[in-house]
């Protein structure tokens, strides 16, 4: 068997899997404090050189920019929050209006009117587990709710834990999952799309058909989890027992201070 799949795997097949996770901007957002001596608020243009300079120490895809990538963005309405650690940037995440898509991946999620995406989040790792990207998420979600908007989205690796502490403390929901085979040649191919929306109740939920494409491959929509892919147990302690076909009630942010 194990032949099998190592002969599989030569013939560069891939798997990607995405947890959407949204907030609905009327809910309760947790007061979550930045540690003491951290500062967080919106970057403006004079941050644009130390938000370049700070991407270069991101570890993951599609984040290392030159200011005039920071300042493009900006020009088109993306928003980066940061939080300074004694006044040097030590956490950053990005939101935008216009698109949730993931095009590594041939995900193609345009947003509506009212909703925005939180994306690119990353703590450097020295300034690590000390609250920085909790604090942000909210203060993201405060600002956006000032601004009138519907509701929120991000996507999040179901095993990345971190980020699932992060999104779960902040009172995001699970409302949908991908989970692809991807061609790995030069570029990812999708060849398999399974779409589940992990709340029927929710028809415009990112992950339906309604508002989800794929690039290439055969795509597979679904109201409630595929059975043998759940997502309880990714979810943790918070999560509904079985996600198979019924609704996920909104676990609410953690108990304690609301705002
Ligand atoms: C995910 C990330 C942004 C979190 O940043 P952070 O500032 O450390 O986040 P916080 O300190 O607010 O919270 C992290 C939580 O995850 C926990 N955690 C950290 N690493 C963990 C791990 N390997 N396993 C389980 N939990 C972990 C921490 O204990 C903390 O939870 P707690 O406060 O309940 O103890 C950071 O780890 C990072 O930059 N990772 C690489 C980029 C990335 O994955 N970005 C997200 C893309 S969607």
């Amino acid at each position: 068997m194990s032949a099998l799949w190592q002969r599989v795997a030569r013939l560069r097949f891939a798997k990607s899997d995405f947890l959407a996770c949204a907030w609905n901007l009327g809910a309760l957002i947790p007061a979550v404090s930045p540690p003491v001596g951290a500062s967080i608020r919106p970057a403006d243009p004079a941050d644009f050189p130390r938000v370049a300079a700070f991407t270069q120490h991101a570890d993951f895809r599609g984040t290392r920019m030159q200011p005039n990538d920071v300042e493009g963005r900006y020009h088109k309405g993306h928003v980066c929050f940061i939080a300074a650690w004694r006044g040097e940037i030590a956490s950053v995440s990005w939101i935008r209006f216009d698109d949730a898509s993931l095009r590594l991946s041939g995900i193609e999620a345009p947003l509506r009117p009212g909703e925005a995406y939180v994306t690119a989040v990353f703590t450097l790792p020295a300034y690590r587990n000390r609250g920085l990207a909790t604090a942000v998420a909210a203060d993201q979600l405060r600002w956006l709710r000032g601004r009138g908007l519907r509701a929120a989205f991000l996507w999040v690796h179901p095993r990345n834990q971190a980020m699932l502490n992060v999104v779960r403390r902040t009172g995001w929901r699970p409302v949908g999952r991908v989970t692809q085979v991807l061609w790995r040649g030069k570029e990812r191919i999708p060849l398999v799309n399974l779409s589940a929306v992990l709340d029927p109740a929710d028809p415009l939920s990112l992950c339906s058909s309604r508002r989800l494409t794929f690039t290439a491959g055969v795509s597979v929509f679904r109201r409630g989890s595929f059975a043998w892919l759940p997502v309880a147990e990714l979810w943790g302690s918070q999560s509904p027992s079985s996600t198979r076909g019924e609704s996920i009630p909104f676990a609410g942010p953690a108990a304690g201070r609301q705002t």
